[in-house]
């Protein structure tokens, strides 16, 4: 039984393009839809296989950008042999990846750097909200404006690439340690989230990677285990294999990926894990396949750092680009040298790979390297970030890097203000009773929690760091501080103003165990604001799913005696709150991770100069067992291929999987309160087309796959209305129910619109949503196409996903 097809790919290997495969390699016919787990994990059952989808196929100049598709191709044929081998591989260098210059063509050579809130390994640089942060404004101008400002900053530190955004993780589990640099636990959202950033990212001038690709939704062996000495040929046990069923990654994991595609996304980062059996970054029908036809990606894959095994079935699989070039894990064994460099020289030169192929490699690298103009003028490289590089420090680097630009370089520009905005506009207000907030000017608060204060121990973050207000997650996505307002400071400041008492409180250990009226003085505070923090970091998943350092105890404590208590979150996402239910607990507040200016955010939406409107991105159950899909964090086997994740809750993740199931929830995916009122009412639905067929019409492939799946088919309106006494913003959403004529599995309801709309009290507005073909219609894996069904849909409109006040319904298509 061949359980990794890619790997016995070799360059003569000439399997025609097979665009009817389905994705697990399944027979296509209804049955490949029933699945059942085989009790034998080391047979890989109904999703464990990857069909051969090959050859690669060649970029095309079909989109905007074909005079830099001719400059791509007129530098690839001045290029020797070995030069085209270092275009395609990385080299140890100032940045995180680097790709080397080639000064006799006037080429400057290339500098990747992470990552999705911020440019990392750099100083005088911005730290943003992180992806679930901003996910949570549910504002399309933000998500580009935020997107935009990155990009502003990686261009001006001399970054060509930013390893940014995130839609893998999607959020299948909670506990995964990466949901937080990704957006949504839906593809919708996220989808748009990818779109908005991307599209800001490169207007700033700066290539876009969307990462990673795909179905890596977990970090417990999300690499393989190796022996002591790290290198590729000691593998103990493979990586964990994702094995997705051919619909379930069309209709969550791929979706927004498709939306980054659309947007033009220069690069593909493909991800860690096995898929259905095969590693991703060799996987031919996730990289040729899926990515490269029916997406019509036009740009370059890169793997992510370490992600590549192999050399010519990786280049044949679909691989553009060996990051960081170097075999071993995560690519630092530089002394057993590479899968690419000199191997792509010696295979071309005795004819195993078409040199053909890696030209390809190289116009899809160089032409948005063209399209963005990053020949003419593009900054240099900061000498401070090859400082700043404990990745690839000078001690490693094989060849030359000329750095000749300034030092230091402040890229910060005035994006302080738009920090503190986007953190503001995100913060999710959970519960508010008795008029908790906004604050009133009180006489006396107090503050708890090791989350409050100054972060005294470095400008990373680490989860070791008892005290300090936690502002980005740990790993390659998180930034480096210039500096932070913290919650307590930007509290002092804002309390002086009335002439407030504070009296803060940071030691949670304290304050869990002891009695906290021998605390404060002389009275009861008016306010009890108890910060939390829950870390989560790349590399690893989350163990529990509760606030960090026995916060559910400092709560009690504190709410023991203070009958306004206020909780506020500083989380990489789902927390079950025990305490939500608690009399004294007045307000429960989600700020997630706001970045640099989290202490001036949350003071804004406390004292009620911004109106909180964030939005849940994911669902707060009840109990942590109340959600699906865990991570897989052992196997009680030691065979080479038995890490293995069965996505058999398939469409079934975060809110999906609670209606399906009906389970009741603390607070519903799409929930965030506000301190006035809103109503919707005249929810109708225009077609936009005379007649929609089932079928979509077979148009030419461009960028982000069939175009006829991106026409507008509804136009759905609805008039909201703030029917309270303050100004204030909410979020209208859509969710649609499919038909009964859907195949089995469809889920009750799936978000399809959202619109982020500000009124002034009285004020009513009408909003519109824009219903796609995509959006009305399921992967049939029969025909291997989206179908819309027969039958009746409904549309539901309302405030959150569970608060669904207007409904109507639509027949596109009738039996
Ligand atoms: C599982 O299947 C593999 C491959 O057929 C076989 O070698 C192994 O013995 C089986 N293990 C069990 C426990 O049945
Ligand atoms: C790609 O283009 C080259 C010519 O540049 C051609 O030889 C090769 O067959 C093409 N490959 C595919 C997959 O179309
Ligand atoms: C380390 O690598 C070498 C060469 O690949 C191998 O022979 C050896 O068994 C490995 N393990 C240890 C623990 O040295
Ligand atoms: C070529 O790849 C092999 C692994 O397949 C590796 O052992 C070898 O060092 C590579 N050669 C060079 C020159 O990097
Ligand atoms: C061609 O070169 C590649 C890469 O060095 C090597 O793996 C392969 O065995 C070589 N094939 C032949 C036929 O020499
Ligand atoms: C570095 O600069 C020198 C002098 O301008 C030049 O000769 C050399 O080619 C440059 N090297 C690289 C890698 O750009
Ligand atoms: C609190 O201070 C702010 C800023 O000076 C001021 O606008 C507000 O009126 C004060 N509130 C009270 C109740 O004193
Ligand atoms: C925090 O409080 C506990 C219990 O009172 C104490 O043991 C510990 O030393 C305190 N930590 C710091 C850093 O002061
Ligand atoms: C806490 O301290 C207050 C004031 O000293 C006292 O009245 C109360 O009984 C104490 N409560 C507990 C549970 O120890
Ligand atoms: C709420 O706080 C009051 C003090 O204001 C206290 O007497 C009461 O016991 C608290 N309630 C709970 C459930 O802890
Ligand atoms: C808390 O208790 C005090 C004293 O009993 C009372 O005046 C105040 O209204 C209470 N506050 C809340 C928010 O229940
Ligand atoms: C949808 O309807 C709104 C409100 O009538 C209108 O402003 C908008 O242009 C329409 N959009 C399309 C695509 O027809």
């Amino acid at each position: 039984m061949v359980l990794i097809v890619e790997l016995v790919v070799s360059g003569l290997l000439a399997a025609t393009v097979a665009n009817s495969q389905s994705f697990d390699g399944t027979t296509r016919s209804e049955d490949a839809f029933s699945y059942v787990q085989p009790e034998n994990t080391t047979i890989l059952g109904p999703y464990g296989h990857s069909p051969a989808i090959y050859p690669s196929p060649n970029a095309t100049s079909s989109i905007n950008w074909e005079e830099a598709f001719a400059r791509a191709q007129e530098f690839v044929a001045k290029l020797t042999v070995d030069e085209k081998a270092d275009m395609v591989t990385g080299q140890p260098g100032p940045c995180v990846g680097n790709i080397v210059a080639i000064p006799r063509l006037g080429f400057r050579g290339l500098c990747l750097q992470d990552g999705p809130l911020a440019i990392r390994v750099a100083d005088y640089a911005s730290v943003f909200p992180a992806g679930v942060t901003v996910a949570s404004t549910w504002d399309r101008d933000l998500f580009y404006a935020r997107g935009y400002a990155m990009g502003q900053e990686f261009k001006a530190k001399g970054a060509h690439i930013a390893l940014s955004p995130v839609a893998g993780p999607l959020g299948r589990s909670a506990y995964a340690g990466r949901n937080w640099e990704g957006f949504a636990a839906d593809p919708y959202l996220t989808g748009v989230a990818m779109e908005k950033t991307i599209r800001g990212h490169q207007d700033a001038g700066v290539q876009a990677t969307a990462k990673h690709f795909v179905g890596n939704e977990q970090e417990t062996q999300r690499n393989p285990t190796f022996d002591s000495n790290g290198t590729l040929t000691d593998v103990i046990q493979e990586s964990i294999s994702s094995n997705i069923d051919d619909r379930t990654m069309h209709e969550l994991y791929l979706w927004p990926f498709a939306n980054a595609v659309r947007a033009q996304a220069a690069s593909f980062m493909c991800s860690y894990q096995r898929l259905n059996g095969s590693y991703a970054c060799e996987n031919s029908k996730a990289l040729n396949g899926l990515l490269k036809e029916e997406l019509g990606f036009q740009g370059y894959v890169m793997s992510d750092w370490g992600g590549t095994h192999s050399g010519v079935a990786s280049i044949e699989g679909g691989l553009d680009m060996n990051m960081p070039g170097g075999i071993g894990m995560y690519g630092m064994n530089r002394e057993a040298g590479s899968f690419f460099g000199k191997n792509v020289t010696s295979a071309v030169r005795n004819g195993t790979v078409a040199e053909s192929r890696i030209d390809d490699m190289i116009i899809r690298i160089m032409t948005p390297y063209y399209w963005l103009g990053q020949d003419k003028d593009y900054p240099e490289v900061d000498p401070s970030s090859a400082d700043l590089n404990t990745f690839s420090p000078r001690s490693t680097w094989i060849r030359d890097f000329n750095l000749t630009g300034e030092r230091s370089r402040d890229v910060r520009g005035d994006h302080a203000e738009l920090i503190r905005k986007l953190a503001a506009e995100a913060t999710v207000l959970l519960k508010n009773e008795k008029q908790a907030l906004p604050l009133k000017s009180p006489k006396n608060i107090a503050i708890f929690g090791n989350d409050a204060g100054e972060n005294t121990m470095g400008a990373v973050n680490e989860e070791t760091f008892e005290f300090g207000s936690l502002a980005a997650g740990g790993g390659s996505g998180t930034g480096r501080f210039t500096y932070l307002v913290s919650p307590l400071e930007a509290i002092k400041a804002r309390a002086k103003m009335n002439n407030t008492l504070v009296q803060y409180f940071l030691n949670n250990t304290q304050i869990a165990t002891e009695n906290v009226t021998d605390l404060w003085v002389p009275e009861t505070p008016d306010a009890c604001l108890v910060f939390l923090k829950t870390w989560a970091e790349e590399g690893a998943d989350r163990e529990n799913l509760s606030v960090g350092y026995n916060g559910n105890d400092v709560v009690e404590s504190v709410a023991k005696f203070c009958n306004n208590t206020i909780v506020i979150t500083h989380s990489s996402g789902i927390n079950i709150l025990p305490f939500a239910s608690h009399p004294n607990v007045t307000a429960i507040v989600a700020a997630h991770y706001p970045g640099q200016e989290t202490g001036n955010s949350i003071v804004d939406v406390l004292y009620g100069d911004v109106n909180p409107s964030g939005r849940l991105p994911y669902t707060i159950a009840k109990k942590a067992s109340d959600y699906n899909a865990p991570p897989t964090t052992a196997v009680s086997t030691n065979g080479p291929y038995d890490w293995q994740s069965w996505f058999e809750e398939k469409l079934e993740i975060d809110y999906r999987y609670f209606d399906a199931r009906n389970i009741s929830v603390q607070y519903e995916f799409g929930f965030g309160l506000s301190y006035t009122t809103f109503s919707l009412s005249n929810l109708q639905a225009e077609p936009v087309s005379d007649s929609v067929s089932s079928i979509p019409e077979d148009q030419p492939i461009l960028p982000g796959g069939n175009p006829a799946l991106w026409e507008p088919l509804y136009n759905v309106t609805v008039s909201v209305t703030n029917s309270g006494a303050v100004e204030g913003a909410t979020v209208p959403q859509l969710y649609v129910t499919f038909p009964d004529s859907t195949p089995d599995g469809t889920p009750p309801k799936q978000l399809r619109g959202f619109e982020k709309v500000s009124l002034v009290p009285g004020e009513s507005q009408t909003v519109s949503f824009e219903l796609m073909r995509r959006d009305l219609s399921y992967w049939d894996i029969v025909s291997q196409k989206w179908l819309i069904p027969e039958g009746e849909f409904v549309l539901r409109v309302g405030f959150s996903s569970r608060s669904l006040e207007d409904e109507m319904s639509i027949t596109p298509v009738s039996s």
